[in-house]
């Protein structure tokens, strides 16, 4: 028999109830239920990265996630969410003046990724950056702005961006 369960929680600030499947995933209830379209679905095999969201602060594959699994009362950000903080915005603003967006595809999982690294590591070395990012792919580039987009980041919330 399909078992059909609710949760509530937080996502990307506001409290919302989603209805699921028990057997959905993450991703899809995001997409459709709360409608987080910015949420990017690439491999679905938890290979790409592309769907990296938050839960409770954690870097978590949302294709590989099942929904009902996630708590109620846990707090989900999307890339949608990242507008509403300090480094979420460093963040927007350095990927796009540092032309580290192409096809744009794996950028909120990358960004997602990016967002965990630098709430718990505000001056991080290449290496950190690159360790926090190997989960996510990108067909287009060679990483070297990505890369420099996210150091970029943390110089502007440490203030020596000028
Ligand atoms: S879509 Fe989840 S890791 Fe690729
Ligand atoms: S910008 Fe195209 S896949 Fe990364």
């Amino acid at each position: 028999m399909t078992q059909i369960v609710k949760r509530n929680w937080i996502i990307n600030g506001v409290q919302k109830e989603c209805t699921m499947h028990g057997l959905a995933r993450l991703v899809d209830i995001l997409r459709t239920e709360a409608d987080m379209t910015g949420v990017k679905e690439g491999c679905g095999e938890g290979e790409c990265g592309a769907c990296t969201v938050l839960v409770d602060g954690r870097p978590v594959l949302s294709c590989l996630q099942n929904a009902a699994a996630v708590p109620d009362g846990s707090d989900i950000m999307t890339v949608e969410g990242l507008e509403q903080t300090a480094i979420g915005r460093a963040l927007q603003t350095a990927f796009t003046e540092g032309g580290a967006v192409q096809c744009g595809f794996c950028i909120p999982g990358m960004l997602m990724s990016a967002y965990a690294l630098l709430a718990k590591n505000g001056n991080p070395a290449e290496a950190d950056i690159r360790t926090a990012l190997a989960g996510n792919l990108c067909r287009c580039t060679g990483y070297v702005k990505i890369i420099e987009a996210v150091q970029k980041a943390a110089q502007m919330l440490r203030g020596e961006d000028q």
